[in-house]
């Protein structure tokens, strides 16, 4: 007993070399597998036609190639957002409307609460677009002390659910405190107003649009938007971008859900849980998601001005078809300390984003779109990632995102890319656990509220279960937080 020890230590030894050239030529084959895996990236330039699908239309006039283009109605919210509009934002959105043609865009933005010179900042974008004779919108709202005084305005202890949408009890301070994404939506929805305001226009006869574009306060360019509008040859619900904060991360995990209704699990590049989405990365195609806003997302206009049901939608019978809007969750189920966010809960409100799943026999659960009627129209369902459209929230960082991070155009960078997928890997790994817990807790409370559904109400429901996370966000003084 007492020399078995010690003679596998000296078999151990013994294997130790060949492990180790094993080991390392096992690593060396896996980061020579991660760089070679990192596709380029498949964009339109603004030289060829506006259906580059295959990245080799044909150049043709200007004149010409602009009636290719669908009509683009361009919506964006504003606070505090002076230094990206007056370093690039309002010279990017003007080459933009310019490359898209002056009369096949409307430009709406909304500002509210800023406490920089945004409003004098959209003021000369506005100069801007009026001497092109581009049609706008620009809504300059609140100062920051007419915020102030709404956010202040508490609606008495005891008030009636019913007489203060939007509130809720804040128990650390006492009073009520107005919900931050109620909020978010409203401002969003005051945005979207002109398109059906010109609709409406000629006895109902107006302008309609064929697509929705949100541009963030980011740094992008008309490339950018050509890539997003084209993505899978313009047959889409929604398509996103991805945006960055500081390269090489992702920023805006609070919309992001992937097919499996899954989030991000690290901000490094590959990103994603699911293999598929993975594999859709690392080859530059378009990724299928039930959610996503990334910094500029664009959208098929048509359920904007009414969503008429298609075939698996919430919507089916029963219900009146109405326009799409942005809205939070009900503020009976944010009481449980749940919330969504508006960017998410558009896609699931969206009759257009959903997919039906279809089992195959090889790979177990595969999404199809949903076939009904016009095969034509139901191609052009469910929300996508296009991994290709990259912004960022400043100059320099832009910059790195559309060089790679090491000059060759290829995203992301060597080190990220190694690193990046064995951050990954290791997430995916704790994440089961994690993600499962988080889960459950969200799926508790999410059953206890519908349960707990008063006598005499509509049975609670939430469509937009795979936008909750468990967290409780309020106004709060110039900003916003958590409770
Ligand atoms: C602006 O809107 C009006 C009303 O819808 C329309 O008649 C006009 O052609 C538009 N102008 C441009 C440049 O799009």
């Amino acid at each position: 007993m007492l020399l078995r020890p010690r003679l596998l230590r000296h078999r151990s030894r013994k294997y130790q070399r060949p492990l180790f050239y094993t080991l390392l030529a096992l690593f060396i084959l896996d980061v020579w597998s991660i760089l070679r895996s990192r596709g380029a990236a498949i964009r339109s330039s603004i030289a060829s036609t506006a259906k580059p699908a295959g990245g080799l239309g044909e150049a043709a006039s200007p004149s010409a190639h602009k009636h290719d283009y669908p009509t683009v109605f361009i919506v964006s919210v504003h606070r505090n957002t002076e230094k990206i509009l007056r370093s690039s934002w309002n010279e990017n959105l003007l080459r933009l409307v310019d490359h898209l043609g002056h009369d096949r865009v409307y430009v709406s933005a909304v500002e509210s609460g800023s406490q920089d010179h945004t409003k004098e900042a959209l003021l000369d974008l506005q100069a801007q677009l009026a001497a092109r004779g581009v049609n706008y919108t620009i809504n300059l709202g609140t100062t920051v002390w007419e915020q102030l005084d709404e956010l202040f305005a508490w609606p008495e202890p005891n008030t009636p659910a019913a007489e203060r949408p939007g509130w809720i009890w804040d128990s650390d301070e006492g009073h009520y405190a107005l919900r931050r994404i109620p909020y978010l939506a409203r401002v969003r929805n005051q945005a979207m107003a002109p398109l059906l305001a010109e609709a409406a226009l000629q006895g109902g006869q107006g302008r309609r649009f064929d697509r929705v574009l949100w541009i963030n306060d980011v740094a992008f360019d008309t490339e950018d938007v050509l890539t997003l509008l084209d993505t899978r040859g313009g047959h889409y619900a929604a398509a996103c971008a991805m945006d960055f904060k500081e390269y090489p991360l992702y920023y805006d995990t609070f919309a992001l859900r992937d097919a499996d209704g899954d989030k991000a699990v690290s901000p490094h590049w590959p990103w994603f849980r699911s293999a598929d989405a993975r594999a859709d990365v690392r080859a530059g195609r378009p990724v299928r998601v039930q959610s996503c806003w990334n910094g500029m997302v664009v959208f098929n206009a048509l359920p904007f001005y009414d969503t008429s049901p298609v075939s698996d939608s919430p919507l089916k019978s029963g219900h009146t078809p109405q326009p799409l809007l942005f809205r939070g969750v009900d503020d009976s189920l944010a009481e449980y300390h749940l919330e969504g966010s508006e960017c998410c809960l558009i896609h699931a409100d969206n009759p257009h984003s959903r997919f039906s799943d279809v089992p195959t026999s090889s790979s177990g659960r595969r999404r199809q779109p949903v076939v009904n009627g016009d095969a034509e129209t139901s191609k052009d369902i469910g929300v996508w990632l296009n991994p290709n459209v990259r912004v960022a929230y400043s100059a320099p960082v832009y910059r790195q995102v559309r060089a790679g991070g090491d000059g060759s155009g290829v995203f992301p960078g060597g080190f990220s890319a190694v690193y990046g997928t064995w951050v990954n890997r290791w997430q995916r790994a704790l994440s089961s656990v994690q993600f499962v817990l988080e889960g459950q807790t969200v799926l508790n409370r999410l059953r206890r509220w519908r349960a707990e559904t008063p006598a005499g109400e509509q049975p609670r429901n939430e469509p937009g279960a795979v936008c909750l996370i468990n967290e409780m966000q309020i106004m709060w003084q110039n900003g916003w937080k958590h409770l």
